[in-house]
C-alpha cells in the first residue's frame, strides 16, 4: 500500500483489494472492447500526448515515439502541450486524437487529475489509454501504466543523499539538509518524495539529519511546474533565512533541472559546492557534466529509449489482440482503480559508476569519458 499515489483514498483494505481485482481485469476488458482482443489494423493511428518540455527526457521521448511507431508500421500523431495554457491545450490535443480515430493514446499528463472528460470520450470511442511515466488519476478510463519504478527512484535518491553527505561533507553526522519535491500537479512528485522519505525520515527522527528550516512536508517542499526558477528562489530564501551562520551540507532534489538550480543558488551564496551534496534524476547532459566536475552528486538513469520501446511493445500487443504484458497489478492506485503497470528499474548514477551506467547511451558515455 505504501506506493498508493492518493493518500485520500478511503477504501477499506478489503474493498480496495476487491476493486483492484476487478479493475485490473476491467483494464484488460476495456482494452478488449477497444480492439485489444480482436486487435486493430497494423497501420492504425496512435496518439502520443506529451507535457511541456520541463526535462530532457520529455524532449527525447517525442522523437523516439515518432520514429519507433513509424518503424512499427503505425501512423504516429505526437503532440506536446505548449508552455502556456498547458492543461487545456493538452485536453484539446487528446480530444482531437480521439476524433481523428486513434486506436491507442499514450499520455504523459501535464496534470493527471484533469483528464477525466477526455478519457471518458476516449473510452466511449473504444480507444485504449496508456499512461506514460506519470499516472493519470481519478478516472476509471486508464487501461495501462508504463513507467520507471518511481518509488524506487525516491529511495535511491534518499540513499544517495546519505552517501554523499558521508563522502563529501568533511565531517560526521549530524548533517544540515533541505528537502525539495516536484510539481504538485504531477502524480510522480508524491511517489518520489515518499520513496525518499522512507529512507530519510528515520534519519531525521534519530538526529542524523537536521532540516534546519523545519520544512519537511510535501506542500512546503513543492516546486510548482518543475520550474528551475522556482527551485532557485526557494533555495535562495532558505539559505538567507537559515544558513548565514550554519553550513548547509546537502539537499534532496527530485530531478536534475532542480538540482542545477539549487547548485546555482548555493554557488551564488558563496558556499563550497565540493563539500555539498545534491541529488537528481533524469541523466540530463548538463547534470552528467556537473557530476563529472564534482558538483552535482548523483542522478538517476531512466533510459527514455527503454521506456518508449516498452510502450510501443504494449501497443503492438494491443494491435495483435494479445494479452498485454504487465509486471505490477497492485501498486498504482489512481483513486478509482489499480492501474495494471509495467515498471522498469531505475539506476542510481554517481561519478563512480557513470561509465558503466551509460555504457549503452553513447552521448552520455562520451561526456563521461571526455571528463576522465
Ligand atoms: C518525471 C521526471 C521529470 C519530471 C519533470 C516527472 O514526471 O518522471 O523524470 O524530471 O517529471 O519533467
Amino acid at each position: 500500500m505504501k506506493k498508493l499515489a492518493l493518500a485520500a483514498v478511503t477504501l477499506t483494505a478489503a474493498a480496495a483489494l476487491a476493486l483492484a481485482g476487478c479493475s485490473s481485469s476491467g483494464g484488460r476488458s476495456d482494452a478488449a472492447a477497444s480492439g485489444g482482443a480482436e486487435g486493430f489494423p497494423a497501420d492504425a493511428k496512435i496518439g502520443v500526448a506529451l507535457p511541456d518540455k520541463t526535462s530532457e527526457n520529455w524532449v527525447l521521448a517525442g522523437g523516439l515515439f515518432t520514429q519507433g511507431l513509424e518503424d512499427a508500421g503505425f501512423q504516429p500523431d505526437v503532440q506536446y502541450a505548449p508552455a502556456s495554457n498547458t492543461v487545456a491545450e493538452q485536453q484539446n490535443q487528446i480530444s482531437a486524437m480521439v476524433t481523428n480515430g486513434a486506436k491507442v493514446i499514450v499520455i504523459g499528463a501535464k496534470d493527471g487529475k484533469q483528464l477525466g472528460t477526455q478519457l471518458q470520450q476516449a473510452h466511449d470511442a473504444g480507444v485504449t489509454i496508456i499512461a506514460y511515466d506519470r499516472l493519470i488519476e481519478n478516472t476509471p478510463n486508464v487501461d495501462y501504466y508504463v513507467a520507471f519504478d518511481n518509488y524506487k527512484v525516491g529511495q535511491l535518491q534518499g540513499q544517495a543523499l546519505l552517501d554523499g553527505l558521508e563522502a563529501r561533507s568533511g565531517h560526521g553526522a549530524p548533517w544540515n539538509i533541505e528537502l525539495f519535491s516536484g510539481s504538485p500537479d504531477d502524480a510522480n512528485s508524491a511517489v518520489f518524495f515518499d520513496g525518499a522519505m522512507s529512507v530519510l525520515q528515520p534519519k531525521i527522527d534519530d538526529g542524523t539529519l537536521n532540516v534546519v528550516s523545519g520544512q519537511t512536508d510535501i506542500q512546503q517542499t513543492a516546486t510548482q511546474g518543475w520550474k528551475a526558477e522556482n527551485a532557485q528562489s526557494r533555495m535562495d530564501s532558505l539559505l538567507a533565512a537559515n544558513y548565514t551562520s550554519v553550513p548547509i551540507d546537502g539537499v534532496l532534489s527530485p530531478n536534475d533541472t532542480l538540482a542545477r538550480a539549487i547548485l546555482t543558488s548555493v554557488k551564488q551564496a558563496g558556499k563550497d559546492v565540493a563539500a555539498f551534496t545534491v541529488t537528481g534524476q533524469d541523466s540530463e547532459a548538463e547534470s552528467v557534466k556537473s557530476i563529472m566536475a564534482g558538483e552535482q552528486y548523483s542522478t538517476i538513469n531512466k533510459d527514455t529509449t527503454l521506456l518508449v520501446a516498452q510502450t510501443i511493445k504494449m501497443i503492438q500487443e494491443l494491435q495483435k489482440g494479445e494479452t498485454v504484458d504487465v509486471n505490477d497489478t497492485t501498486q498504482y492506485d489512481n483513486g478509482v482503480k489499480v492501474v495494471p503497470a509495467f515498471l522498469l528499474p531505475p539506476v542510481i548514477v554517481t561519478k563512480e559508476n557513470a561509465e558503466e551506467a551509460y555504457a549503452n547511451s553513447p552521448s552520455l558515455l562520451q561526456i563521461v569519458q571526455g571528463a576522465q
